[in-house]
């Protein structure tokens, strides 16, 4: 990236001051001119510490980084991830039937697939082991196999089809059992049904929920073959692991080794958010997607919506040295939406080797961290607003809500309480970056805000499954666009592995004397294993 000769050209830039306040006063069209409209979304960046030099630059750096050339490379099903040799085609996932290539058919067959799973779930065809309908799903899975489905099918529960409200889903995922503990306490193992999603079939965290989750059936039916086809589905890209876990071959639904786990919530990873929501509403959350797709292909560098937020975010980790940045959706809708992204950028683009494996001398993905807006009023933003330090934020809003009085009991006083959050938003983002210029100055110390804080507001017309779809393809499109600039490679995550090994190794030794242990750990696990085993 330093190779570059636009690098340079932005840290003569950078070195310049970039006070929002004089920004603001010096161009008072900067609102209107430093937004821009892609389907379903609009973005405000005007409280960006940049200025058209700034973005000229930084259109050139992805231009020299070959942005565009990477971009087709992506779309069009070439090796994007190089140390796994695998092309990264989530964006398929979501073309319609009609574009798709013949050798991508396999997407809308296994799509359909899980529609007709969903219809025969919902309608009561399929039944547990004592002939019941099924009333509640459980979703086992970790990481890339959770948090997508949990995040989307919470945003969107308000949109959920008639059909689709007979069924209540749940999501597990924590290895120390305590979510399926508490879930297995109340659900009744005749209508229960259990899908288990993992990629690769391996993660210890989903196998062992699914085991616990086994002998609790087997506990309830002795039929064991009767228990699997009726209380298990199996979603992953390994069958033969499926067939030896003894998921029956009409339980398993497929997807591919060139979808990222993290990448996957539009596969049949997403059953759980078709079983809660309808399958109607998880083809419009698709079409949402690929609508910014499209956008994120075709549009100008500069008026492309998730290339913007990439270079954003350049130029604020790499030039201005801004190593943080919060995710604050204001609406309880999208609570689980700053988790998500934690997972979809800090694992994509956590990383420091180039794509050729070589050590890279730049910073890459700042710390990502987030919570509901208006909650997190109450909580952090006192660091944002007069801690030591610099931290780039993204604000993200409905503009409107709650305006099918049909639909909502006390939908004056709703809406009223959606004019507050809306007020509480702007008014962050206007004091982060004014300070106290947004009011009146002050020589109290204790009051004073020195502001100029960057944030980017993005902005839709109201929480639908389709523009739901965009932002978290914006997101994705984001994570790429980051990564071609830094040189990484953003589709693989060796770095979460040594810690699986490890663990591995040292499950064993617990349970053992730990005399073992005396050679193979060092002194701080030892001790603590210690305790831990006078402990039990
Ligand atoms: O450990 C990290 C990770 O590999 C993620 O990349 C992935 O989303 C998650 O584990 C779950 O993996 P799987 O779907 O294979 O169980």
């Amino acid at each position: 990236m330093k190779k570059l000769d636009a690098f340079s050209r932005l840290t003569e830039l950078s070195q310049r001051p970039l006070i929002l306040a004089d920004l603001f006063a010096d161009q008072p069209g900067r609102g209107q001119d430093f937004s821009l409209q892609a389907p379903w979304l609009r973005l405000d960046y005007s409280k960006q510490r940049v200025t058209a030099e700034v973005l000229a630059a930084l259109q050139q750096l992805a231009t020299q980084a070959e942005l565009q050339s990477w971009r087709e490379k992506l779309f069009t099903g070439e090796v994007v991830n190089a140390s796994e040799n695998r092309a990264a085609l989530h964006t398929a996932l979501r073309t319609p039937a009609e574009n798709q290539p013949a050798e991508l058919a396999c997407v809308e067959e296994q799509l359909q697939r899980m529609e007709q799973l969903v219809t025969r779930i919902q309608s009561g065809v399929w039944r547990g082991f004592s002939g019941k309908r099924i009333t509640d799903v459980v979703n086992l899975g970790v990481g890339g196999s959770d948090l997508g489905p949990l995040m989307v099918t919470h945003a969107l529960r308000e949109h959920a089809q008639p059909e689709a409200k007979s069924l209540r889903v749940h999501f597990a995922s924590t290895i120390d059992g305590s979510q399926l503990f508490d879930l297995l306490e109340h659900l009744n193992p005749e209508t229960t049904l259990f899908i288990i999603c993992s990629k690769s079939f391996t993660t210890i965290d989903t196998l062992s929920n699914a085991s616990t989750v086994r002998s609790w059936l087997n506990s309830h039916c002795a039929d064991e073959q009767r228990v699997l086809r009726c209380h298990f589905i199996g979603v992953s890209a390994a069958a033969d692991k499926m067939h030896a876990w003894g998921l029956p071959a009409e339980n398993q639904l497929a997807f591919w080794q060139w979808v990222g786990g993290r990448f996957s919530l539009w596969s049949t990873i997403g059953l759980p958010i078709a079983l809660a929501l309808g399958a109607p509403v998880f083809r419009q959350l698709l079409a949402g997607a690929h609508a910014m797709d499209e956008h994120f292909r075709h549009a100008p560098l500069l008026q492309n919506l998730p290339v913007m937020l990439g270079l954003l975010g350049v130029w604020n980790v790499n030039f201005l040295d801004i190593r943080a940045h919060a995710i604050l959706p204001y609406d309880g809708r999208l609570k689980y939406f700053p988790s998500y992204l934690e997972q979809l950028e800090m694992e994509s683009n956590g990383k420091s080797v180039s794509r050729d494996g070589e050590p890279i001398d730049h910073a890459t993905c700042p710390v990502l961290w987030g919570e509901i807006g208006a909650n997190a009023q109450h909580a952090f933003y006192q660091l944002l607003h007069q801690g030591t330090q610099a931290v780039a934020s993204d604000f993200i809003l409905a503009a409107r809500r709650y305006d099918n009085a049909r639909h909502y009991a006390h939908h004056a006083e709703l809406q009223a309480q959606h004019q507050l959050n809306i007020a509480n938003c702007l008014a962050q983002s206007r004091v982060l970056a004014l300070g106290n210029a947004a009011v009146e100055p002050t020589d109290n110390p204790f009051r004073h805000y020195p502001g100029n804080q960057p944030s980017s507001t993005l902005l839709m017309e109201s929480l639908e499954p389709e523009s739901l779809g965009a932002l978290i393809a914006a997101y994705e499109h984001k994570v790429f666009t980051q990564a071609v600039i830094w040189g990484i490679n953003p589709f693989d995550q060796w770095g979460v592995e040594l810690g699986k090994q490890v663990a591995l190794q040292l499950q064993p030794l617990l349970v053992s004397t730990l005399d073992e242990g005396e050679v193979l750990l060092d002194s701080s696990t030892l001790q603590l294993a210690r305790y831990i085993q006078e402990q039990q």
